[in-house]
């Protein structure tokens, strides 16, 4: 008999990912009593702004609880136009702003909205293991960039130029990446956009959620290629500047033709974001921005840390990161060894299996963000576990014979 919760074709190859599903593992251990340091998932340690939650229950209590228009609050999205011109120099229109469950649905809206089957979408590895999966889900192809280490994990003009099809619709920038920490310097940026010029039929995604976790002068797409405007989708949120991943806000910049496009995907699937989340990250953007440089250079401080204690373990290589709060090492000089108990190392993901065996450290194998070899380690956790998991690892690699 046909199953009738059988899967749709489009989510057939869509699991859970890696890394929620390497949380999980390190949680049922932590729950068996196991001590295990997880490095796994992706969000700030810092508690959300005490203001910004005294603003979430002061609207409760006033009674904004109710819908909301679907693109978002007028006084939240003048309150993003401010705060676009105040960072990155440019004003939008507050019809150029939807308000969307997260910066996941801002991408997940835009490719719903514009995706044709096949239609090809360009993403450079290591990437937000996320894109590919809403690119299929949504109909499209990812076409993947394999980028190195040695051009600072970037796309370069070259690359883009010869992956640009009749069928290509987006490239998808992420810059500071996840999980390289790369950060695309203006220069880097105003190539793609030299290649861009000439292909206007591609649309640029611009995913600038990690643009206030930055170690080097940022620079918006929107900024050097202001002529590309017009098909151009920037997006951001609240989730890691503000320690506001669970408030669920993100939103996207762009022409009016896409965010009415988008709210017509998102008018059918959440409507207006979250009342009360809305009204909090109002606080965020209007309140204390001090705030911000202060995380910043409390990350730095943990990379430096986290990186110098990779480098020294002698079999590790970890690069420079400049922002967002990952490093993506390199470990294949432990392919070939073997642990105490005899089990071979063979690739990223038997790494990261026995390390978590038998150190109880949680990593994420480079594989999950397509390109193995590699393991993702996020620095957003207290020092003294950062330390510790330091301690741990490079036990670890000393017991590799
Ligand atoms: C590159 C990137 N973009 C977008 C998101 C999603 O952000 P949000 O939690 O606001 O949906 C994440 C979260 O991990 C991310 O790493």
């Amino acid at each position: 008999m046909t199953d009738p919760f059988r899967r749709a074709a489009r989510i057939a190859t869509v699991e859970l990912s890696e890394i929620l599903q390497i949380s999980e593992a390190a949680a049922a251990m932590k729950k068996a009593g196991r001590d295990v340091i997880s490095l796994g998932t992706g969000e700030p340690d810092f508690p959300t702004p005490a203001p910004v939650i005294e603003a979430a229950h002061k609207a409760a209590q006033a009674g904004e609880t109710t819908y909301t228009a679907t693109v978002g609050t007028l006084p939240l999205r003048q309150a993003i136009a401010a705060d676009c011109e105040r960072v990155n120099g440019y004003r939008p229109e507050t019809s150029e702003i939807i308000v969307c469950t997260g910066a996941k649905q801002v991408i997940f809206n835009a490719m719903f909205a514009t995706l044709e089957p096949g239609d090809e979408v360009i993403v450079g590895a290591p990437y937000w293991t996320s894109y590919p999966d809403i690119i299929g889900v949504c109909g499209g192809k990812p076409v993947v960039i394999a980028t190195t280490a040695a051009n600072g994990f970037a796309i370069t003009a070259d690359q883009l130029r010869a992956a640009i099809t009749p069928r290509t619709r987006w490239l998808l920038l992420n810059s500071p990446g996840n999980p390289s920490g790369a950060v695309y310097s203006a220069a880097q940026l105003q190539a793609l956009a030299e290649v861009l010029r000439d292909a206007p039929h591609v649309g640029i995604i611009a995913d600038e959620i990690y643009q206030h976790i930055c170690y080097v002068p940022y620079t918006s797409f929107r900024m050097v290629a202001p002529d590309l405007a017009d098909r151009t989708l920037i997006v951001n949120g609240v989730s890691k500047s503000y320690a506001m991943t669970g408030w669920r806000i993100g939103w996207g910049i762009a022409p009016k033709r896409l965010i009415e496009a988008m709210i017509a995907v998102q008018g059918q699937i959440t409507s207006g974001a979250s009342s009360v989340s809305q009204a909090a990250a109002l606080a965020a953007l209007t309140g204390d921005q001090q705030l911000l440089a202060e995380r910043n250079d409390d990350f730095r401080s943990r990379r430096d840390m986290v990186q110098a204690a990779l480098n020294a373990t002698g079999l590790i290589r970890c690069g420079s990161a400049d922002g967002a709060f990952y490093l993506f090492p390199d470990c294949t000089a432990t392919f070939g060894k073997k642990t105490a108990d005899g089990t071979r190392i063979e690739k990223d993901a038997d790494f990261c299996a026995a390390l978590l065996q038998t150190e109880g450290v949680a990593l994420v194998p480079g594989r999950a963000f397509g390109v193995p070899g590699h393991f993702r380690l996020s620095y957003a956790y207290s020092r003294a576990s950062l330390t510790e998991a330091c301690k741990r690892i490079a036990r670890f690699c000393q017991s590799l014979s």
